[in-house]
Parts: structure tokens; C-alpha cells; sequence
């Protein structure tokens, strides 16, 4: 990929929670983005499926289009950030960049966690970095440190935090011993959680999440159905996520000085299997995942010969997740690769 008077040229395919903020910084902080040692970052083009509402939200109009397969297949368009999110037409979308040799960014999870070996086959094939940050913890930077700064490690397990509406939920139960049901209700009206919340309070989310961690922790991409969403015991035994704690078991961990949190969990057995899990876990309620609270995440990764490093922050929010996917940017313009630097190809799981 060569910059062009030594500017990228950038098309970003969305415009919503994530979107205007990469947008918005791409035109008012430009000077600001552009490393010592790497191209500058040329906005050229931003797809949303609503140009008047985009226009009228403040995305320059001759930006805009409703075709993003046309600024993925413009020949002058370099790098695609994808922020549409979701399956279709996400997939195809960065499948053709990254077969086209173009650069891409996204911070879809879906995507990754269900067509990232096949994602990461045709970067490799034609050289096309593939950038992710964004995708685990918003803004908290944990794929990178992993590929690079751990690299000499052996990660033995990972845990944490990773879908900030489950823990909104289970702290405001905590907090005011109102049911599941209720509290649910309230953070969709405030909008901490989607109208559709099965992909956070069934555990989808995180899961999805999980397997991306354990690709750059463990070098395989896992299946996400092979990740265990139901506990067949303790509190919320036998229902997906946090769809079954009741404020009874929520008060009867307080009593016993622990907090119920929905834990992320990726082992590596002794037989060299990977136990991959989404479950409620009771954690002391004084313990750093105990404390975390309301959108904020952290990843806690147990390596040797490091021993145990962890990551907290803002794990979702429209600028916090832009902050990684900007870095990712810059990390393009800096020809640095992959978000999975040095690491070996992929095995498969
Ligand atoms: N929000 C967060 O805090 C957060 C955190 C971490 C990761 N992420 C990930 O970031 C990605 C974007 O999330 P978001 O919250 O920004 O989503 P969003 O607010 O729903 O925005 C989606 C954008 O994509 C556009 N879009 C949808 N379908 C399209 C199509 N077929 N063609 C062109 N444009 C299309 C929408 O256009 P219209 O507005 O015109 O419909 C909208 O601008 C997702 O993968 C999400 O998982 C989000």
C-alpha cells in the first residue's frame, strides 16, 4: 500500500455511534493524526444506508454515499474502516477490501469471532493489513499489547469483563434489588441497552469478544458456538448470560461479600484444549472484577513467565471505541501490519 503525496486515502463505511466520532476527528484533528514516521489520513469518502440524516448530522455531502461497495472497489480508496457492524453486508464488504490488497479497520466482533480465519486467510494471502482494536474493550488497548508487548509469553488463561450492558444491569441490581426484568426495561429506556438485548444478556457479545482474545492469546480462531453461555451450576444455572440471576441471588452474594459479574473465560488445559465460557461467576465484591462497574471493562490475561497483567477502561461509547480504531489508522499509516503483528498464521481449532 503506497500513500498517495503521502496521504492515505480513507473511506468509512457507517456513521453511527462509532462513525461520526472517526469521521469528525478524521476532519477537525487531521494534523493531530499523522505520526512522525507515517502517511497522513485523507478522509475521502463516508457509506451510510441515510445520507440526510447523515448530512444533516454534519458529514460533509460530498462525502457521502449510500453504496459503500463503490468506495470499497474505488481504486482510489486505500483503507476501509468498517463500522456498519453485524454480519451482512460487513463481511463481504471487508472480504473485498482485503482481497483487493486495500487496508482495513473495524471494530465488528460479529464478524471477526464468526469469518476470522476466512477474514484472516485473505489478508495474509495478499498482504492486506487487518486491524481490529476495537473490536474487545472499546478503548482499552489488549489485542495489541498481546501480539506485541507479550508476545514472549505463554498465556495460560484470560478473564474479565467484556460487555458493559451486562454489567450496568447487574450493578444497578446490585445497587437498587430490583429484578432482572425491571432493570432491563430502565437501561433500554436510557439506552444502555439495545431493544433486541439478547446479544449482551444472552452472552453472544462476549463470547464473540472471547474468541478474538483467544486467537491472539492462544493462536486459533475457536468456533463461537463452542464457547459455554449456560452454567449448570450456581446462580442463573440452566439459563443463557445473566437472563437468569434474580435479585435473590444477587442479594445472597452481597451478604456473603461477593458480586455476580458475567466473566469471559478462555483456559488452556493441560491436554492443550481451550475451555471457553460466558458465565455469571461470584467474585469478591473487593477484588479489582468486583469493583468494576457500569460500562467499564477489564481483561485480566495470566502468562508466563509475566504473570498476571490486566487492562480496564471504557469499554464501549462512541469516542472511546473511535480512540482504537483511530490508533489502528495510525498504525496503518505507519505500515505496522495486522493487529496480529509477528504472531504465527492461525491454527485451526
Ligand atoms: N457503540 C459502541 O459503543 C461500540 C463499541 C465497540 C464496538 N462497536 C462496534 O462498532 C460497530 C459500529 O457500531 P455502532 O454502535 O457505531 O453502530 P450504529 O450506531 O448502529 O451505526 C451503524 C452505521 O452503519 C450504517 N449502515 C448500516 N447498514 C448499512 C448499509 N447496508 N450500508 C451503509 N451503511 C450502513 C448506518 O447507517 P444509517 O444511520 O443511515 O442507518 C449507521 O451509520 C459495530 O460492529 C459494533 O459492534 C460499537
Amino acid at each position: 500500500m503506497t500513500a498517495r503525496g503521502g496521504a492515505l486515502h480513507v473511506a468509512v463505511l457507517g456513521a453511527g455511534t462509532v462513525g461520526r466520532e472517526v469521521v469528525a476527528a478524521l476532519l477537525e484533528r487531521r494534523p493531530e493524526l499523522i505520526a512522525a514516521d507515517g502517511a497522513s489520513l485523507e478522509l475521502t469518502g463516508v457509506a451510510v444506508r441515510d445520507v440526510d440524516r447523515a448530512r444533516a448530522g454534519g458529514v460533509p455531502a460530498a462525502l457521502l454515499t449510500d453504496a459503500p461497495a463503490h468506495l470499497v472497489a474505488d481504486p482510489a480508496t486505500d483503507v476501509i474502516v468498517e463500522l456498519i457492524g453485524g454480519d451482512e453486508p460487513a463481511r463481504t464488504l471487508i472480504a473485498a477490501a482485503l482481497g483487493a490488497g486495500k487496508a482495513v479497520v473495524t471494530a465488528n466482533k460479529h464478524v471477526l469471532a464468526h469469518h476470522g480465519a476466512a477474514l484472516e486467510a485473505v489478508a495474509r494471502r495478499t498482504g492486506a493489513p487487518l486491524r481490529f482494536e476495537a473490536a474487545v474493550g472499546g478503548g482499552i488497548p489488549v489485542l495489541g499489547p498481546l501480539a506485541s508487548d507479550l508476545a514472549a509469553n505463554r498465556v495460560r488463561a484470560i478473564r474479565g469483563i467484556v460487555n458493559g450492558t451486562t454489567n450496568y444491569i447487574l450493578a444497578a441490581m446490585a445497587e437498587e434489588g430490583r429484578e432482572y426484568e425491571e432493570v432491563l426495561t430502565a437501561a433500554q429506556a436510557a439506552g444502555y441497552a439495545e431493544a433486541d438485548p439478547s446479544g449482551d444478556v444472552e452472552g453472544h457479545d462476549a463470547a464473540n469478544k472471547l474468541v478474538i482474545l483467544v486467537r491472539l492469546a492462544f493462536g486459533c480462531w475457536l468456533d463461537p458456538v463452542d464457547v459455554r453461555l449456560v452454567a449448570s451450576d450456581g446462580p442463573g444455572a440452566g439459563r443463557p448470560g445473566i437472563t437468569g440471576i434474580g435479585a435473590d441471588d444477587i442479594a445472597a452474594a452481597r451478604r456473603r461479600g461477593e458480586a455476580i459479574k458475567l466473566i469471559a473465560s478462555a483456559v488452556l488445559e493441560a491436554d492443550g484444549r481451550i475451555d471457553a465460557s460466558v458465565l455469571p461467576t461470584l467474585v469478591g465484591a473487593d477484588t479489582a472484577l468486583g469493583r468494576t462497574a457500569g460500562v467499564l471493562n477489564r481483561i485480566e490475561i495470566e502468562a508466563e513467565p509475566v504473570g498476571t497483567v490486566a487492562f480496564s477502561g471504557p469499554g464501549a461509547g462512541g469516542a472511546a471505541t473511535a480512540s482504537a480504531v483511530l490508533g489502528d489508522l495510525m498504525a496503518i499509516a505507519r505500515d505496522r501490519g495486522s493487529t496480529w503483528a509477528g504472531l504465527p498464521p492461525a491454527a485451526a481449532s
